[in-house]
């Protein structure tokens, strides 16, 4: 007989759950979690770079105490990074150690087809449980405690791999020939997450449930900042999230994120800043802006940026840049929508060493590229 779980009571309990490990959802995140614990479906979460995507997957295995199975995926995985592969070294130690034993078992095979078959015969003990190294997928749907699963940027993945997914989203089970079907007792919580980077499958969708994130509103992003304990005042806080937000409407190729708000917040509170300086603000642009192009364009019109914020002289900045909305409640729209961005530049931009955490299985050898 199965323990039961205890579920989220609605959706405010997701809500204080996240708030209370330092993530701050709003009404639809929430509510997405919920649906997901409560409907038994993946839950496919898109959207620009560190807008809360993977992290929103690491903060249900807090919430709910599960462990968290991680798949990163990348371009040219095969499945056995992901599925599950053959422990080729402990067959071979096996063998080994068991080479009288087989001496034995073929000492009266009179010719070389005939032992090759008696060994045909054996050949299920070689490719049994015993021997298998289970990679995130089996893992996940073996585990006899029910796990977060989160599969990382699905939009790197081949459509080959997506193909080797369904199976799994579908059925949460996984088949291995030589075995069988391995089907998950304890259906575990599936999050996957993509930067819009190419079209997913019209088969893998239809077998998620969606949430698009954007960047969050002016007030989410300051209690996220503010969150974090970084130190810097309220309102010197509220000013800065609105210059991010400014920012994100110039025409960049690479729009700041939370988490570089979060980083410039944290920059101005260790240079001792107390409010909105232009050169200080000038001098660390490169801590929110990560192209040279980006930067200088922001540079043109940070002046009159930081007067819209902090309500001075209140020039506007060049009609071309399009600065609009600065401090407006809405949700910025992504700026690369689905398709139009280059996806296999944007997926190499963001490949740089120390990316990937430790725990990830079969994460690219990024030394090897250059
Ligand atoms: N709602 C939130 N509450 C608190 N912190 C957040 C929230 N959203 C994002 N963050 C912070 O922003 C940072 C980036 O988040 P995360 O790594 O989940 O982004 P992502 O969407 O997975 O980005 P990428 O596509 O680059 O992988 C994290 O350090 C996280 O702490
Ligand atoms: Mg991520």
């Amino acid at each position: 007989m199965i323990e039961q779980e205890p579920q989220f009571a609605d959706v405010d309990h997701v809500a204080e759950g996240y708030r209370a490990r330092g993530y701050i959802p709003d009404r639809r995140i929430a509510t997405s979690v919920f649906l997901l614990t409560r409907l038994d479906k993946p839950l496919l979460v898109e959207g620009p770079a560190g807008v809360g995507k993977t992290e929103l997957a690491k903060t249900l295995a807090e919430v709910t105490g599960r462990p968290l199975l991680r798949l990163q995926c990348y371009e040219g995985q095969d499945d056995t990074k992901a599925l599950y592969e053959w422990d080729y070294g402990k067959q071979l130690l096996y063998t080994q150690i068991l080479r009288d034993k087989t001496s034995e078992l073929l000492a009266d095979a009179p010719d070389l087809e005939s032992a090759v078959a008696k060994i045909t015969e054996s050949e299920s003990v070689f490719f049994s449980e015993r021997f298998l190294a289970p990679r995130p997928l089996l893992e996940a749907v073996r585990s006899p405690e029910p796990v977060v699963l989160l599969i990382d940027e699905v939009d790197r993945a081949d459509e080959a791999l997506e193909a080797v997914l369904l199976e799994m989203l579908a059925e949460f089970q996984v088949s291995v020939p030589e075995i069988g079907t391995f089907r998950a007792e304890r259906r575990p919580y599936v999050v996957l997450t993509s930067n819009n980077t190419r079209d997913l499958s019209a088969a893998l969708k239809r077998r998620c449930l969606h949430l698009t994130l954007e960047y969050p509103d002016a007030d989410r992003e300051w209690e996220i900042v503010r969150s974090k304990n970084i130190g810097l005042a309220a309102e010197l806080t509220r000013q800065l999230v609105n210059l991010v937000r400014g920012l994100r409407e110039l025409d960049l190729r690479k729009p700041p994120s939370i988490s570089e708000t979060v980083d410039w917040a944290r920059t101005l509170t260790v240079l001792g800043a107390e409010d909105l300086r232009a050169d200080v603000l000038a001098d660390t642009l490169s801590v929110v802006l990560k192209y040279e192009r980006d930067v200088a364009r922001a540079s043109a019109v940070l002046p009159a940026l930081i007067d819209r914020v902090i309500g001075g002289p209140g020039r506007q900045p060049e009609p071309a840049d399009a600065t609009p909305g600065v401090g407006q409640a809405a949700d910025h729209p992504h700026p690369h929508p689905h398709g139009t961005a280059d996806g296999r530049a944007a997926r190499l931009a963001k490949d740089q060493p120390g990316r990937f955490d430790r725990g990830y299985y079969g994460t690219p050898d990024l030394s090897r590229r250059v």
